[in-house]
């Protein structure tokens, strides 16, 4: 961002340094490089990850940084999306070492034009609006390897989906929806159950009262075929109790921390299989872009801010209030 190399300049979120708050701020805009397309922002959606290196919890740091990985944005006359998960590499079972995210540290969505890979951009969902169309991409991609890559789900199968409130949590729920599964939620309000439920949830609990998984049980006494969790912590251990034999947990976030307590016999003598996951290849986001446009899923958009007002959205996501995806509306072509 060194102001004498570009002539060009734009509007454009920051975070400067460790903790401090998100500013609005005119930048130079960054040149078109080999490989790459300089698209122009409609609208961009926070993920927890613009909240983790706002205040500094994650790896590779580099300030100051223009956060977001995700954007419905124009390309031309084109109105596209984007896989925020750049240069994966050649093996669909894992990232290789070049593999980054959008928005750390390449410069993200947050601004008026962004720089993206090539191979990265796809054509938007036309049933989807520009909010909607920037909500999908890193929370929906994340949830369709963790569930449809990783689990391998069968029609028919009882799905457990942890925190719903949550932007990958949400997905999980509409795409194990959308793959005839029963699905479970839990959360820590009950308005968000509530939304869970009338968007064709069979049941879920309250992570936020004791005994949350002694409930399950009864709810669904033979437990899950599939856990999709972002959460891990003390409770992960739980939901190792309520796999089924020969069920299935991906695990995409580690908002709680450290596992700790998990009884190894109901991993081995339950033949449970854990599966840790992240973002998705150009294989899986095609195949989820495939799914949104084939079921005409929609994402659930919580709330949309103005660029310039990006500092209420990050209290939003920090207040965890949200239920679905925080957009920002960005100045349009
Ligand atoms: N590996 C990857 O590629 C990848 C990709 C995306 C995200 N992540 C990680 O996954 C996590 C979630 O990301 P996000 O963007 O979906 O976050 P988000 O939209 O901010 O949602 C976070 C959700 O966590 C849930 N939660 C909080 N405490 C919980 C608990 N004790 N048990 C179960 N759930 C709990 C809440 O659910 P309720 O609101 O229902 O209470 C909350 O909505 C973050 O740690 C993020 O860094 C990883």
């Amino acid at each position: 961002m060194e102001a004498l190399f570009y002539f060009y300049r734009m509007k454009a979120i920051i975070l400067p340094e460790k903790n401090a708050r998100p500013s609005y701020v005119e930048v130079p805009e960054a040149p078109k490089s080999e490989g790459m397309e300089v698209l122009t922002v409609m609208a961009c959606a926070l993920n927890h990850r613009d909240l983790w290196i706002m205040k500094g919890q994650y790896a590779g740091l580099k300030y100051p940084i223009i956060p977001g990985s995700d954007a419905c944005a124009a390309l031309g006359s084109k109105r596209v999306v984007l896989n925020p998960g750049l240069f994966w590499g050649a093996d669909e079972c894992v990232q290789g070492k070049h593999f980054q995210i959008l928005g750390l540290p390449l410069d993200g969505t947050f601004a008026e034009k962004v720089n993206v890979p090539a191979e990265n951009i796809y054509p938007a969902p036309k049933h989807l609006d520009d909010m909607e169309a920037a909500a999908i991409g890193l929370a929906g991609v994340t949830a369709y390897r963790a569930l449809v890559s990783r689990c391998k789900p069968v029609p028919g199968e009882r799905l457990l989906v942890t925190g719903v409130g949550g932007g990958v949590a949400l997905f999980a729920l509409q795409i194990g929806l959308a793959c005839g599964l029963e699905v479970h939620v839990t959360s820590s309000r009950p308005e968000k159950l509530a939304k869970a439920i009338a968007m064709g949830a069979a049941g879920g609990v309250l992570y936020s009262t004791p005994e949350w998984e002694t409930k399950l049980k009864e709810q669904c006494c033979d437990g899950f075929d599939i856990i999709v969790d972002g959460y891990a912590g003390a409770s992960f251990a739980k939901l190792v109790q309520l796999a089924r034999p020969g069920g299935r947990i991906a695990v995409y976030g580690g908002t709680g921390g450290k596992m700790s307590d998990i009884v190894p016999q109901q991993i081995f003598w339950k033949q449970v299989s854990i599966f840790g996951s992240t973002m998705g290849s150009q294989t899986d986001f095609a195949g989820f872009l495939a799914l949104v446009n084939e079921k005409k899923l929609k994402p659930v958009v919580d709330s949309v801010y103005d660029l310039h007002n990006a500092e209420a959205a990050f209290q939003r996501m920090e207040s965890q209030d949200q239920f679905g995806k925080i957009v920002l509306r960005v100045s349009g072509k």
